[in-house]
Parts: structure tokens; sequence; C-alpha cells
């Protein structure tokens, strides 16, 4: 048997709240969100708000911090990048990886995501893949082929050994920072698609140990239902992370 997966509620702080914000935010946040072990809270702060992050929440073993993006090299003239071994310096667990403004926004590509994925693995850090269609492409009922596309040549590049590390976070495009959540049917669906795309690669026993989670207009409001979706293992969340008391709320809704 496979153990349970944990829940995890992470805060993806985009390009806000520099280091001053950070510290304000974690001195209201973290009094309303007591330690527990079956739920791991994840914030990814701006790069120069990591060190403030991390100092503040120190003593908070329940709380763990990423970086939003990394390069795939080790080091060397590439400005304005990170690599993996400083973000595991400045003490993050964690890398978002393909996020869709990564995608849409910066153009980066399936084989960039591919070639990041490997570089935080190789670094010993947990990389969080996000994969989501855009609207055009679920209006031509291409949302999952979409997102198989997304996954599968990640999947192919990584060991049977590394999976457990892996987690993945469905964020279908149209419901990033629009206030539209997928129904909790679709994410729902969605979620089957993903973890039935890591069975075919990988079996099932495999495939339930990794994380898949919801990202989209997660508020405290619709978090609970979200999560009560099977195979919705918790929420990755943009704008409502930015609110001490909205994101201590989410958290509340893992239960
Ligand atoms: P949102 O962003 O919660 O503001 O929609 C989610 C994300 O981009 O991870």
């Amino acid at each position: 048997m496979t153990a349970p997966r944990t829940p995890i509620l992470a805060g993806n702080w985009k390009m806000n709240h520099g280091p001053s914000q950070a510290a304000r935010f974690f001195a209201d946040f973290l009094p309303l969100v007591q330690p527990a072990d079956d739920r791991s809270v994840v914030f990814f702060p701006p790069a120069v708000s990591f060190a403030a992050a991390r100092e503040a929440v120190q003593g908070r073993p329940d709380v763990r911090l990423g970086v939003q993006n990394v390069h795939w090299e080790e080091g060397g003239a590439f400005t304005g990048e990170l690599s993996v071994a400083m973000a595991a310096d400045a003490g993050a667990e964690l890398v978002l990886v393909g996020h869709s403004e990564r995608r849409h926004v910066f153009g980066e590509t399936v084989d960039e995501t591919v070639r990041k994925v490997g570089a935080v693995l190789r670094g010993g850090l947990v990389p969080v893949l996000c994969v989501g269609e855009t609207i055009e492409e679920r209006r031509a009922d291409r949302a999952e082929a979409v997102v198989v596309e997304q996954l599968r040549p990640v999947l192919a590049s990584i060991s049977a050994e590394q999976l457990p590390t892996l987690v993945i976070a469905y964020e279908p495009v149209w419901a990033i920072g629009t206030g539209v959540t997928a129904t909790p049917a679709d994410a729902a669906a969605m979620h089957a698609a993903v973890r039935r795309t890591l069975a075919e690669v990988y079996g099932a026993q495999a495939a339930e140990g990794v994380p898949v989670l919801y990202g989209g207009s997660v508020k405290p409001d619709n978090a609970a239902e979200l999560m009560s979706q099977p195979g919705v293992d918790g929420v990755l969340v943009g704008g409502a992370s930015l609110d001490p008391a909205g994101f201590a709320a989410i958290v509340a809704a893992a239960g």
C-alpha cells in the first residue's frame, strides 16, 4: 500500500512582496497557523525576499520555502538567473518549474522544463512541475492532450527512483489570476488524466505516490471544495496567498 499523500498548501507570490513585506506577511500569518505534521505549507517568495522569508520561518519546520524558477546550468554567464545549488544554499527545498507565466509570458518550452526538472532533481530539491491548458485549447477539446504533452517528456526524462520526489500542479491557464476557477468536476477529471499519464509511464502504484495540486483562482471560499475532489492533493495559490488571513483560511480548509 502507498502512504496517503500529505496535503500541500503552496503560495506563489510571483513578483509581489519584497523583503520588508515578506517579513510583515509572516509576522501576521504564522500566529494564525498552528504547526501540524499532517500537511505541508510552502511559499515561493521572489528571490530577493528569500532571506527575509527564511529568517521569519525559522523555528517553523511546518513551513517550507521554494524558488519560482531556476536555470538548468550550474553557474556561469546567465545574467538574471539562479542555479539550483544557489537556491539550495539559500534554504530552498522546492522549485516551481514551467509555471504558465514562464511558459506563456517568457516563452519557456517543454524542452526547457525537462532540463529544469532534471537539474532540480540532481540538485536534491523538489520540482513542482506546473501544467495546464489555455482557454483556446480547452474549447478545442484539447485540455487533456495538452497536459499530457507537457507531462510526458518530463516523465520520460526522469527515473522511477526520482518519481517520488516530483510534485505536479495542474493549473488551467484561463483560471490563473482571472477569478474563474475550474469546476470541482473539471479539476477532478484533469487530475485523473494526470494520474493516468503517470500510471501509464510508471505503473499505478508509483503514480499514487505523486502529489497533484490544483491552481487557478483558489480562494478561501472555494479551497475546501476543490481539495475535497478525488486526486486533488492540495493547492497552488497566487493572488490569495499574498494576504495572511486569506492564506491561513486556505490552509485551514485542508482540514
Ligand atoms: P492565482 O494564481 O491563484 O492568482 O490564480 C495561481 C498561480 O499562478 O499559481
